[in-house]
């Protein structure tokens, strides 16, 4: 028998794999073991399992379910989805299969009540809630309140774990006792006068609040005393409310772009709000350099970042590797009003380098703080086929984790456009030394574009 021990959704998965490439059935396995990840376990056999995305999804989400004996489950029909039947998931009468389902619509219920139930009280300029999950579905459910309260600082503190929103990024630490909660009277006398002041009587819904709230909530939510007189002045409040607007829109292109969506804003006002963004350090630095191209283009083209020609002359893709895309597009007689080109990053990180500009990466959080622009353009333009160039723009626009080496070329599932997919940085090409590669990759390149133009042209 083989003792594992797991503490994440990511540890189980890689032991899993290494387990199911070592050939080690279910049986041999006690993933609830004291002991150590066996050092006797046989090598694993080279090669990658095939996985369906649905497994994957409601695993992932099954992990967050308290017990255990999650992970045995998981183990055993990661197996039988490999050895006995690819379909197995579709079989709703199987006995692991409607476990699975069990602990998935668990979890799910679990994150939703936290999204309905969680209240802020406020501490000094911070914002802090107590809340018992029953599943462990903080980190799953905290990005949540991160998109709803984003220009918050806030905690979620459970006795599992908790979370901390500092207004960009999420982090996770150790839970907090009960005993630590805050619950002193001072605390909930501010959060009632907290909770009496945004109370919006507009949004309240009675008889799905108290169709929804169960007891076991009452307790963490003071505000539930209050509600009675809130509603009974409610429709005067509704005309005297006003927005109180405290946030400085420059430096948050999140809520600036969500913002101008909302108002169906055209792109020309959209381009003159990332010309006045401060929401990093190259706002500083370089000048903005929006994306170009007919505004109800089909095909739509996301680079990394301007270069220095491009930050010079304010247009995106002018310089080298403007030059190898343009020569590519003309090849295929592609016309001008049929594609929009653009970046991730808006702006040019360069460093010093004695008398050039040199190129920089953009930095991850750098990339972050840009994409809401990126995809205000797309949402506006609603391209028919979205395509990366790069890993920068793929990774911020797709999936953080994705790789060019595994993907390129291939068509991608993604809410952004009805056809997505990824090829080269046309800069990759120009550092190729070896003429020979140059020129293979340079045929790959060409055949993606091909794709996507042909892709963009179908109804
Ligand atoms: N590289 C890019 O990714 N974009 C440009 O606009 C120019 C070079």
């Amino acid at each position: 028998m083989i003792f594992v021990q797991v503490a994440s959704f990511e540890e189980w998965r890689q032991k899993a794999r290494h387990l199911l490439l070592a050939r080690v059935p279910p049986a041999e396995v006690d993933w609830e073991g004291e002991g150590l990840f066996s050092e006797e376990l046989p090598a694993p056999e080279a090669g990658t399992p095939h996985v369906p995305k649905a497994f994957v999804e409601a695993a992932e989400c099954a992990a967050c379910f308290r017990e255990p004996r999650k992970w045995d489950l998981l183990y055993r029909i990661l197996w039988r989805i490999q050895h006995e039947n690819r379909q197995l998931l579709q079989v709703a009468s199987d006995e692991d299969v409607s476990a699975l389902r069990h602990m998935v619509d668990e979890v799910r219920r679990d994150s939703h009540k936290m999204k309905a139930f969680v209240r802020f009280r406020k501490l000094g300029d911070d914002y802090i809630a107590w809340h018992e999950q029953c599943h462990l579905v903080l980190e799953r459910t905290a990005p949540f309140f991160a998109r709803r309260f984003g220009p918050m600082r806030w905690a979620i503190l459970t006795p599992d774990r908790s979370a901390y929103w500092d207004g960009m990024d999420l982090r996770f630490g150790p839970g907090v006792p009960r005993s630590q909660a805050p619950s002193d009277d001072a605390m909930e006398e501010l959060w009632k006068t907290y909770y009496a002041n945004i109370f919006n009587p507009a949004r309240v819904k009675v008889a799905a609040m108290k169709a929804e709230m169960p007891v076991k909530y009452w307790k963490t939510m003071p505000e539930t005393a209050l509600i009675p007189g809130l509603l009974a002045g409610a429709e005067q409040r509704v005309r005297e409310m006003v927005q109180v607007e405290p946030i400085v829109l420059e430096e948050r292109p999140d809520l600036w772009a969500a913002r101008l969506l909302q108002a169906k804003a055209p792109l020309g006002e959209i381009a003159q709000a990332v010309s006045r963004c401060r929401g990093c350090e190259l706002c500083e630095k370089t000048h903005a350099v929006f994306g170009a191209g007919s505004h109800a283009a089909p095909l739509m083209l996301v680079g990394e970042q301007p270069g220095d020609q491009e930050d010079k002359q304010g247009k995106p893709f002018v310089g080298p590797a403007g030059q190898i895309l343009r020569q590519t597009l003309a090849a295929l007689r592609v016309p001008v009003e049929h594609v929009y080109l653009t970046n991730a990053v808006k702006h040019f990180h360069w460093e010093d380098k004695g008398k050039n500009r040199l190129h920089k990466r953009a930095s991850p959080t750098q990339i972050r703080i840009c994409r809401p622009w990126a995809e205000a353009e797309i949402q506006t333009i609603r391209p028919r086929v979205l395509v990366c160039l790069g890993v920068t723009a793929a990774q911020s626009l797709l999936r953080p984790d994705f790789r060019l080496t595994r993907q390129r070329g291939q068509l991608i599932e993604s809410p952004l456009a009805d056809k997505v997919l990824a090829t080269f940085h046309p800069s990759y090409l120009l550092r190729i030394p070896d003429p020979e590669e140059r020129a293979q990759q340079r045929a790959l390149f060409d055949q993606d574009i091909a794709l996507a133009y042909q892709l963009s042209l179908e109804a």
